[in-house]
């Protein structure tokens, strides 16, 4: 996975924001030009401005660009509604000021000769997932031959199919619930996948179980495997421990999501 040190504060204002369902939005955030490096798998953190609550900063994954004449003009977030920063969130209008900084962290790994890859996305977890297939889109290498595997609690928590749709590539749906897809877990049809296909790279996003049982499969079957990790984080400046996840490389020594992630290589982690 790649590092890049670009990060900038401003505060910039909302374009647009709109519900998907009951429980997610995604927001249009004006940027500067700082973005049109930024790269898939990074993400940015938001604080409404003149909001003593909650008073630190919140971490979202970019999930898409957003140009106008060929120029980046602004970042799209897809959010989960789940708590106070969040539900203040769903109701910042356009022309709202929004203080962003970003873009922060590694991102995924982009190859031309990743010709057949896995997208493992996990409920809000697609969100970095469709920036990367993106960028990879963009780089000329044609998806036909790739899968997205899609798995959430029930048929609400399956987002962006027809974004994925746009990229030719199979989709493979799972719900705990059975409300859409496949009944069961999202790794299950992953497996099968593989047990006749050797991708060159399975990206990941999503709950830390699902992200575990990925870096099993990957590991067992010998696959490059990278993982986006959305811990809980406090400072984002790697002081508190709040974000700690261990690799096996470190000794003991952690590894912060907010300094050296998000995305890990799956082979290193300790879970
Ligand atoms: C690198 C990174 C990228 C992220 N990208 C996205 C994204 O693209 N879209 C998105 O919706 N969310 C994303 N998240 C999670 C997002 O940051 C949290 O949902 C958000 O901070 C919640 O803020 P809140 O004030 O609304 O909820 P809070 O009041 O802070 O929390 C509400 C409840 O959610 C739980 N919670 C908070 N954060 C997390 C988390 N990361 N994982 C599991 N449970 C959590 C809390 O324990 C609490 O129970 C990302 C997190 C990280 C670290
Ligand atoms: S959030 Fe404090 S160390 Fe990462």
């Amino acid at each position: 996975m790649k590092s890049f040190v670009q990060k900038h504060q401003e505060i910039t204002e909302v374009i647009w924001n709109r519900p998907e369902n009951s429980s997610y939005f995604r927001i249009g955030l004006a940027c500067s030009t700082v973005y049109e490096n930024a790269h898939p798998g990074q993400f940015v953190t938001l604080h409404l401005p003149g909001n003593m609550t909650p008073l630190l900063r919140r971490p979202f994954s970019i999930h898409r660009l957003i140009k106008e004449k060929g120029q980046i003009i602004g970042i799209e977030i897809l959010y989960k509604v789940v708590g106070g920063f969040t539900e203040k969130l769903t109701r910042t209008a356009p022309g709202d000021p929004i203080d962003l900084l970003g873009p922060i962290g590694n991102g995924f790994t982009i190859s031309e000769k990743f010709q057949k890859v896995a997208f493992v996305g996990g409920g809000i977890g697609i969100a970095p997932l469709v920036f990367l297939a993106d960028a990879i889109s963009e780089n000329s290498v044609c998806l036909s031959e790739s899968f997205a595997f899609l798995g959430g609690r029930t048929s609400d928590d399956i987002l962006r199919k027809s974004i994925f749709k746009s990229f030719a590539l199979t989709i493979q749906i799972t719900t705990d619930d059975g409300s859409e897809g496949e009944k069961g877990l999202v790794t299950r049809p992953l497996e099968k996948w593989i047990t006749t296909t050797h991708p060159d790279m399975i990206y990941a996003c999503g709950p830390m179980p699902m992200l575990r049982a990925v870096a099993d499969i990957a590991n067992k079957n010998k696959v490059p495997c990278e993982l986006s990790i959305e811990t809980i984080m406090a400072c984002g400046l790697g002081a508190c421990l709040g974000c700690a996840v261990n690799k096996t490389e470190t000794t003991g020594k952690y590894q912060h999501v907010c300094i050296d992630g998000p995305v890990f290589d799956a082979k290193k982690l300790i879970f």
